[in-house]
């Protein structure tokens, strides 16, 4: 792959530019790739009508093609070019959360390239709420296709940075608007079948459409800790959000929570290694660690469905080793916080209300 030069455009959340977004609007016409601040991610834009340009995202972010690419657009108005049917509930749901972090997919029309979809009849379709987004998808023609703009297997980025530190030289431009403001990636909903389904959750909750879809369902694959039955949103089956060191989660009563956690990081210091800790809020003070990341209390998900892939950039960028997170509620947000949580640890899971049987401990 040839080394571009990669346009860094900063600032864009506070000074609109509209020459900037002109130009990253004319890269991706002409088939180059942009990378874009929404409300829930970076994406890693290209024209999502153009083959070439999708074959170009799967190189810069080293990801398989065979995982489906969401096509992003920026007027109700152009979906029927893209999806070829548009099914009631999928106008119920538009109607109420979109513009918005919420991905729906549709049977595909000829327009979309099956680049662009992973060789899928299908086509994820998003319709983001944010300014830059907006007006960038509009100047590049109105369908831009976008991942999130990390490497394949990294977090997500929520901030500029972070998409420099993965795309410099693979990108023409990246468009920064500062830190995104929800911090994990869309819920998507697969509207084809006879009932429509959750395929990943996110900013947009299962209570939240429910109430409007009594029917919904949720891919059984999205918790699970193991299983044969495999996730139906492709890129779901791969290990995700990956820190570079290893993460464990540690559930239970909070005390206990505390105590097992402490513990856990004092064995792995006491044999040299670094080792880092998320924390609520609540329990900011509670743990002696190399690194000690304090997010929002408990009850504020959104905060930290926020830092959640910040906090684990920073730990690669700290080089530990082990990690340890406190768990959260899986309500509402939390459903999401928890489900690239299990990803990132590889669902290694410890809980705290149980007796430690480990043999180490038992001497
Ligand atoms: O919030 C977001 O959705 C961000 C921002 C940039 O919009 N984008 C994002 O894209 O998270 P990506 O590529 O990282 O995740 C897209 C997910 C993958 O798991 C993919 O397999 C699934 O959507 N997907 C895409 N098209 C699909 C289809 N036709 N059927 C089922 N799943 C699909
Ligand atoms: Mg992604």
């Amino acid at each position: 792959m040839s080394h571009l030069e990669t346009k860094w455009i900063k600032d864009l959340e506070h000074t609109w530019n509209e020459e900037a977004i002109r130009q990253a609007g004319q890269i991706i016409r002409d088939g180059g790739l942009v990378a874009f601040p929404t409300e829930t991610v970076y994406g890693l834009g290209g024209d999502a009508l153009n083959p070439d340009s999708s074959r170009k995202i799967y190189a810069a972010k080293g990801r398989p093609s065979d995982n489906p690419l969401i096509v992003h657009i920026c007027r109700l108005e152009d979906l029927p070019k893209v999806a070829a049917e548009i099914p009631e509930n999928a106008r119920k749901l538009a109607e109420k959360f979109w513009p918005g972090p919420l991905t729906m997919i549709f049977k595909k029309t000829d327009l979309v390239p099956k680049e662009t979809t992973g060789g899928l009849d299908t086509v994820a379709v998003r319709f983001p709420d944010h300014k830059v987004a907006l007006a960038f998808i509009d100047a590049a023609g109105g369908f831009v296709a976008a991942p999130s703009a990390n490497t394949s297997g990294r977090p997500s980025p929520t901030l500029g940075k972070y998409v420099y530190e993965d795309m410099n030289g693979k990108i023409e431009m990246l468009l920064d608007g500062g830190q995104v403001g929800i911090g994990v990636e869309s819920t998507i909903v697969d509207v084809t079948g006879e009932k429509p389904m959750i395929l990943r959750p996110g900013y947009v909750t299962y209570e939240m459409m429910q109430e409007i879809l009594p029917e919904l369902l949720q891919d059984p694959t999205m918790f699970s800790v193991s299983g044969n039955a495999k996730p139906k949103a492709p890129g779901m089956k791969y290990k995700h959000y990956a820190p570079k060191g290893e993460l464990t989660i540690i559930s239970g009563q909070a005390d206990h929570v505390r105590k097992r956690l402490q513990q856990e990081v004092d064995k792995k210091r006491a044999q040299g290694y670094k080792v880092g800790v998320i924390a609520a809020g609540e329990d900011g003070s509670a743990y002696q660690a190399d690194s000690v990341k304090v997010t929002g209390n408990r009850d504020d998900l959104a905060q930290i469905a926020k830092d959640l892939f910040r906090m684990l950039r920073e730990f690669d960028d700290e080089g530990m080793d082990f990690m340890y997170t406190e768990s959260f509620s899986d309500k509402g947000i939390g459903q999401a916080v928890m489900n690239r949580l299990l990803k990132a640890a590889g669902h290694k899971i410890i809980d705290a209300d149980q007796e430690e049987t480990d043999d180490s401990n038992r001497q």
